[in-house]
């Protein structure tokens, strides 16, 4: 990503400065080819959007009527008609609770998923901001010094603002993939946790444990999934949502200001159609206040979430996490100091082979 973005900025000094005075036709027709009916911004920004919103959409899906669903998967009386303590109902049950497992692993690859998604939609907004802002590259350089001048002026406003943008997005991006991986590792930790005691542990064959172990599972898996997605989650979609709708605001917001721009050198009369380029400052005002206003609402909501972000600029998303399925308990406020040991009664240990043959 960062290299596509240093090949962009390459590109485009490469186009700026290949660009001779004699070839201004040549650049507003190369800048005509380039932009279809006046748009400006990047098409990849829209696709990102749609398709983070998927994956928002997938995970937020996958979540939906969970306790309802633990209730119902978990409760005796539905998975057997009838209830006979015999060892193929309780395979059947122990089938039941391997689901469990299986459920937590899909829910921390959905986090996953929507993690990197969005990861991809903070990179854009950044590309796309940078982009827009060397568009102003591609005016034609033979212009009267003072409108020069006032270009220069222009041009270091909304560079000065790019980086603003960059560094709030940073922060947003930063926060948003903190608290998804966080939730992403709880999940599965738990579902590895979940399966180590049923292939490590091994339930007894009997009705009666199977209902003890279902009893714990139930309790700890709404506690835990309550404990990741009551705030934290809800905070993540937050920061991503807010986010979205004021880049969105501000990208479209920075391709107006292009267009103005390129009109106004178009037409050449300057006094007329550009004096927003006397005021160069005060034409960014209601965006950097915008962005102002965005990075204190961040700031208040990370705040909230209890998380606390380390490695600012040394995270990636696509690491392989899936090496590391348990954690250390500070990264897992959910799960409680050595869960499950700690957690379970001795009823229910002495359910366990394990234990037994101690
Ligand atoms: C409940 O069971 C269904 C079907 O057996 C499964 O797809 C789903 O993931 C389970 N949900 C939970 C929360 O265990």
């Amino acid at each position: 990503m960062i290299l596509n973005f240093i090949t962009l900025i390459l590109l485009q000094r490469l186009v700026w400065t290949v660009q001779a005075p004699g070839a201004i036709y040549n650049s507003i027709n190369h800048y005509k080819l380039s932009s279809s009916n006046g748009e400006q911004i990047p098409k990849e920004f829209y696709l990102s959007i749609e398709n983070s919103n998927e994956f928002k959409l997938n995970l937020q899906r996958k979540l939906l009527h969970f306790l309802e669903n633990i209730q119902k998967n978990l409760t005796i009386s539905t998975v057997f008609g009838s209830f006979q303590n015999d060892s193929p109902n309780a395979a059947k049950y122990i089938h039941r609770l391997q689901e469990l497992s299986m459920f937590f692993y899909e829910a921390s690859y959905s986090v996953e998923k929507f993690a990197i998604e969005s990861e991809k939609f903070f990179e854009i907004i950044k590309i796309t901001s940078n982009s827009l802002l060397l568009k102003l590259r591609q005016v034609p350089k033979a212009q009267p010094t003072h409108v020069k001048l006032l270009l220069t002026n222009y041009f270091s406003e909304m560079e000065f603002f790019h980086i603003f943008f960059s560094e709030v997005i940073d922060e947003a991006l930063e926060y948003t993939t903190t608290i998804l991986q966080t939730i992403q590792k709880l999940f599965y930790s738990y579902a590895d946790i979940q399966n180590g005691i049923l292939k490590n542990w091994k339930l007894k064959h009997n009705l009666e444990c199977c209902k003890l172990y279902a009893d714990f599972l139930h309790h700890h898996s709404a506690r835990i999934f309550k404990c990741a997605t009551a705030d934290k989650l809800q905070i993540a979609f937050d920061l991503y949502s807010v986010t979205k709708i004021n880049a969105k605001y501000i990208v479209k917001q920075l391709e107006f200001r292009i267009q103005r721009l390129l009109n106004c050198i178009n037409f050449g009369s300057y006094s007329i159609r550009c004096p927003f380029l006397n005021n160069a400052e005060g034409d960014f005002e209601t965006l950097f206040n915008k962005l102002s206003e965005l990075e204190l609402y961040l700031n208040i909501k990370m705040k909230k979430s209890g998380i606390f972000v380390t490695n600012i600029r040394n995270h990636n998303v696509n690491s392989d996490l899936r090496k590391l399925p348990y954690l250390e308990s500070s990264q897992q406020a959910c799960l409680l100091n050595d869960f499950p040991y700690n957690q379970m009664s001795k009823q229910l240990k002495e359910c366990f082979y394990f234990f037994n043959s101690q």
